[in-house]
């Protein structure tokens, strides 16, 4: 059976992305730093009929949790198939680049940026052992650099300090990583759900979470023939939903 991590699932965008693997027949973990708010979830998902899921403690700015997460997964799977990055946070706004205090914009970067390194550099060993493992790290459109500079994109004015450019590192991120790993069958993308209704916005986001959980999912699930090296946003208008840089 096929094994998934999925950080930050026990709300929103990676609990219903939980659902669709689980769904998909796959194993997964649900990552929450909370262990009983991911216990929660887990019991929400199992009364609505799946089985394959367990709560798994890691708050990915906390090296300790990472690390006893990951030996858990080692001793229980062996491997792991598929790890989604998912586990964000804003910031409080705004976040103007002149003021918006470095001690804030460093909080955003330990769990948007240095957290999903932490988070992978620990589960790479076992991402290795799967016949071909998948990484999905959950960016924003925000975190576009060319989208940024167009002033006829709808969210050119939505410019953050700390949220924005934490996800434009993730990205660079995500380029080294695919780069490192192109000789393997790893595949590694950045996928931005788009702008959705969950509470890390206060609902304002136009779409539903279980739509922008499927797009998450559909990059999840793919195997070694998939695109690796990319970034893909449910807001983009493009044919493949590819988004620029
Ligand atoms: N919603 C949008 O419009 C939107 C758009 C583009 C990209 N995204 C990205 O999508 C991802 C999920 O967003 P969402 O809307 O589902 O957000 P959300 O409703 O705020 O949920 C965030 C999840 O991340 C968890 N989390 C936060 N810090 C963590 C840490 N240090 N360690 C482990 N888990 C942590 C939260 O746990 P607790 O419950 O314990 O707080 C929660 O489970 C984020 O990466 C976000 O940047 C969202």
């Amino acid at each position: 059976m096929k094994t998934a991590l999925i950080t930050g699932a026990n709300k929103s965008i990676g609990f219903e992305t939980a659902r669709i693997l689980a769904g998909h027949g796959y194993f997964v973990y649900i990552g929450c730093r909370d262990l009983a708010k991911g216990q929660q979830a887990v019991e929400q998902l199992k009364a609505d009929g799946l089985t394959t899921l367990e709560a798994l403690q890691i708050d990915v700015t906390d090296k300790a949790s990472i690390e006893a997460a990951q030996q858990y997964v080692e001793q229980n799977n062996g491997k792991l198939d598929v790890l989604v990055n998912n586990a964000g946070i804003s910031g409080s706004l705004p976040q103007s680049a002149e003021t918006f205090e470095v001690s804030a914009i460093r909080e955003v970067y330990d769990t948007n940026f240095f957290g999903v390194i932490e988070v992978t550099q620990a589960f790479l060993p076992l991402l290795k052992k799967a016949e071909a493992g998948v990484i999905a790290n959950v960016t924003s459109g925000l975190g576009s650099l060319t989208l940024h500079s167009d002033p006829s994109w709808p969210y050119y004015p939505y410019k953050t300090a700390a949220y924005g450019t934490s996800k434009s590192a993730l990205n660079a991120y995500t380029i080294v990583l695919a780069y490192e790993l192109r000789d393997t069958p790893i595949r590694v993308n950045a996928i931005d759900p788009g702008y959705t209704a969950t509470d890390f916005n206060n609902h304002q986001g136009p779409l539903k979470v279980e739509d922008s959980a499927a797009f998450v999912a559909k990059y999840a699930v793919i195997g070694a023939d998939g695109p690796t090296g990319k970034f893909f946003s449910h807001d983009a208008q493009t044919e493949n939903n590819e988004c620029p840089w």
